[in-house]
């Protein structure tokens, strides 16, 4: 990453000298973000002499970015963590460190560090800097076994600006434009794993797509958990921000990813229709077409108006497509419920939808709501 292009980021080649030749290995679960952040940590250990490897049987250092947004995500990484280590075993080849980054490490630090999961560093998501200085205490002594060392929390005045380290498999990157979530769902993780809404420096975010362009790359999708709430002042919120990605040259093409419906304003409607680089593909997701739940998951729209917003990104931005997540048996959900959300997707029309059974998450507000929908009931409405 060229230290010129990023005027505001600490260099990240000064350090540490690479001389321990040690081998990292990261394995990435979840969604997009976690991919860029698991770009970031290889773009700070590098920094600190690190040198990534693709088998983690080869790897000094082995970290796992972990995903909690539903218990299946979170199971899948418990038993790979056993899986790792048995076959290390196997291989007599045990990691030197092992590491768990990510949503997991914010939710689940107290049951990580238990001894039985071997664990030796829990990072959250806004402590990756503090990497190369945690190893190098896991590191320090061959033969002790230190304590897990612990990083996380969002009390810092964080703003996220680590810049990735950008390994160009095909000319699409992504580009993290803001991390946390400021919305409340009530079934969602996502605000205690993840912190509040933090804001990227618009400076930064320009700069990093023109040196994503300096490498060859030509498409670029900006991300944040809710991309479209991005407000960096009164003169800048998303709509403008895109305008300004749409202003550098070189590049093709920018996606985004997610939209939330309450931000869907009409102003950033017509700038997707205008600039031409931006792709008409709206990924929005709608949760529910039930205005009881919608009600009950506190997100602050009514059927009706996603309707509404449909429609005039329809009229305005020429081929638009759309795509959207549902949840299906939250909390109280009844029949006639999902009855109406099954009438909405069929009246929308969606390009695309992921839906997911309810999973009710151990600290986020629904969890105080009776998990009343049977397992069956959910795999059947799925
Ligand atoms: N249970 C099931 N699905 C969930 N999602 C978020 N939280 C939960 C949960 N507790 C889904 C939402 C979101 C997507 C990323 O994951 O549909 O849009
Ligand atoms: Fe979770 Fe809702 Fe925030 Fe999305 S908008 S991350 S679903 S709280």
């Amino acid at each position: 990453m060229s230290e010129s292009l990023i005027p505001d980021l600490a260099p990240r080649t000064t350090q540490a000298p690479a001389t321990h030749g040690r081998r990292v290995y990261v394995e990435t679960y979840g969604c997009q973000m976690n991919t860029y952040d698991s770009q970031v940590i290889l773009g700070v250990l590098e920094a600190a002499g690190y040198t990534p490897v693709t088998d983690h049987l080869a790897a000094d250092l082995i970290l796992i970015n972990t995903c909690s947004v539903r218990e299946h995500a979170e199971h899948k990484v418990i038993s790979r963590i056993g899986e790792l280590r048995t076959l290390h075993e196997k291989a007599e080849r045990p990691p030197a460190v092992l590491g768990i980054c990510g949503c997991m490490a914010e939710r689940m630090q107290d049951e990580l560090t238990r001894q039985r999961h071997r664990i030796d560093l829990v990072v959250g998501v806004d402590h990756y800097d503090d990497l190369p200085g945690l190893l190098a205490g896991q590191f320090a002594d061959e033969e002790a076994l230190p304590a897990p060392s612990v990083s996380v929390g969002h009390d810092g005045d964080v703003h996220y600006v680590a810049p990735p380290a950008l390994y160009p498999t095909n000319n699409s990157h992504l580009v993290t434009i803001h991390k946390g979530c400021d919305y409340k769902c009530t079934y969602c993780i996502v605000p205690s794993t993840r912190g509040p809404q933090s804001e990227k420096r618009p400076g930064s975010i320009l700069n990093e797509v023109r040196s994503i362009i300096e490498r060859g790359g030509r498409e670029v999708t900006l991300l944040g958990q809710n991309v479209t709430a991005y407000k960096w002042d009164d003169e800048l919120d998303f709509a403008g921000l895109l305008k300004q990605v749409a202003r550098i040259d070189g590049l093709d093409r920018i996606r985004f990813l997610t939209g939330h419906p309450c931000d869907m304003h009409p102003h950033l409607m017509d700038v997707i229709a205008e600039e031409e680089k931006v792709c008409p593909w709206l990924h929005v997701p709608a949760q529910s077409g039930s205005d009881r739940t919608l009600k009950r998951m506190k997100r602050y729209y009514r059927r009706d108006e996603y309707l509404a917003m449909v429609e005039y990104a329809r009229r305005h931005i020429p081929d638009v497509t759309f795509s959207s997540d549902f949840i299906v048996g939250f909390p109280g959900e009844t029949e006639a419920d999902f009855e109406e959300t099954l009438s909405f997707v069929r009246k929308v029309r969606f390009d695309t939808v992921f839906s997911f059974k309810y999973s009710e998450r151990p600290g986020a507000p629904a969890a105080r709501l009776d998990d009343d929908v049977t397992v069956d009931e959910k795999k059947r409405r799925l």
